[in-house]
């Protein structure tokens, strides 16, 4: 059944919200510095995160020997980490009974974590975006979980359809739902209120580069193709890409660092799949690691991107400072960033199956 762009941006409005404060969480991440005070004030701004927080640090398992009834204190006493498990565990609770419960949700979720994986290895390689590349890859596919819930069966066929008769899933999307996977996460993006650079990577990552500067879009939407060609793809790709030609797209620093040990990269990318209780689909497809490898022996091809242009063209503007202004000296705080979005993020990814079993 065909289906307009208006009644796919009404479905999407169905699709349950993603908790606000977890959601300005993931906003106040994406900031150069992480205050404590100030991710305290947000979840004391929601009564039942508060809740859940103080009964938590005046509980037992802690062994504070004072009652602790401000959610600063509280903070200041768990720690970040603690309390982002705490909050985004909460965030999810109602949602319990979740999970991966189909294949087509394993392998959204797969490709998703893979992206991530990738996504990081050229930002840190290029020495841009390195704090934002990993949750910018995990969430560029949010449009197809959404569309996994507000459409279930159909968005299952439409997976199903498209591999068995080699069809286009982006134009086969659009004529089934009236908008693609792309265009949806660019709607949900807005509809959850998160921040506008998440918006702008869930809507363009298929669009074609533009230019010659890395941006943060072009990071992901080579590591969105790279996830695919490993074998982390949710509808196997038209024809098959030569990878050296995907990553030609990147500076020959990113290059260098994706080719010297393919099977290595595919190791952590499964050893990350594995930390969320999901077992990867299938091995890496051996010729297309032998390509990779094999050609960090040969010339460097000539980069399209230019070494000296690693900056942002207007892409994710206030993520470039956040980028220029942490070094790679601070491996605790980027960590931590990488943490606490990866958590939100898999918070999201749990709320979104948990409905659509609830749904259907
Ligand atoms: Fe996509
Ligand atoms: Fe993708």
């Amino acid at each position: 059944m065909q289906r307009s762009a208006a009644t796919i941006s009404a479905s999407l409005k169905k699709v349950p919200p993603f908790p606000p404060v977890a959601a300005k969480l993931l906003s106040l991440l994406s900031s150069p510095t992480v205050d404590t005070n100030e991710v305290a004030d947000l979840i004391g701004s929601d009564p039942s995160f508060t809740a859940r927080l103080l009964q938590r640090v005046n509980s037992a398992e802690f062994g504070f020997v004072s009652d602790i009834t401000s959610v600063r204190r509280a903070v200041a006493l768990l720690g970040l980490d603690t309390t982002r498990q705490i909050t985004l565990a909460h965030a999810t609770a109602a949602y319990a009974e979740g999970g991966l419960r189909t294949d087509s949700m394993r392998r959204c979720w797969q490709h998703m974590v893979a992206t991530a994986v990738l996504a990081e290895e050229i930002a840190v390689a290029c020495d841009a975006f390195a704090s934002v590349a990993f949750t910018a890859g995990i969430m560029h596919d949010i449009g197809r979980l959404g569309l996994l819930v507000a459409y279930p069966d159909e968005y299952e066929q439409v997976i199903r359809n498209a591999a068995e008769l080699s069809l286009d899933v982006l134009d086969f999307e659009q004529e089934e739902f009236g908008a693609h996977h792309a265009e949806a996460g660019r709607l949900l993006a807005e509809l959850w209120g998160l921040p506008p650079e998440m918006g702008l990577i869930a809507g363009r990552h298929h669009d074609p580069c533009e230019g010659t500067e890395l941006d943060l879009l072009r990071i992901v939407h080579v590591a969105c193709r790279l996830a695919d060609v490993l074998g982390y793809d949710v509808v196997r790709p038209l024809s098959a890409s030569n990878p050296v030609d995907i990553i030609a797209e990147l500076p020959a620093r990113a290059r260098e660092r994706l080719m010297r040990d393919p099977a290595e990269l595919c190791g952590r990318i499964e050893q990350s799949i594995r930390e969320f209780g999901s077992e990867p689909a299938q091995a890496p497809p051996e010729e297309t690691l032998a390509l990779l490898a094999s050609s960090a022996n040969d010339p460097a091809p000539a980069a399209r991107v230019s070494e000296v242009n690693v900056e942002s063209n207007g892409v994710a503007d206030a993520l470039v400072t956040t980028d220029s202004l942490e070094s790679a000296s601070q491996p605790t705080a980027e960590g931590r960033k990488r943490a606490i979005g990866l958590w939100i993020v898999a918070g999201l990814v749990c709320a979104i199956a948990a409905a659509w079993w609830f749904l259907r």
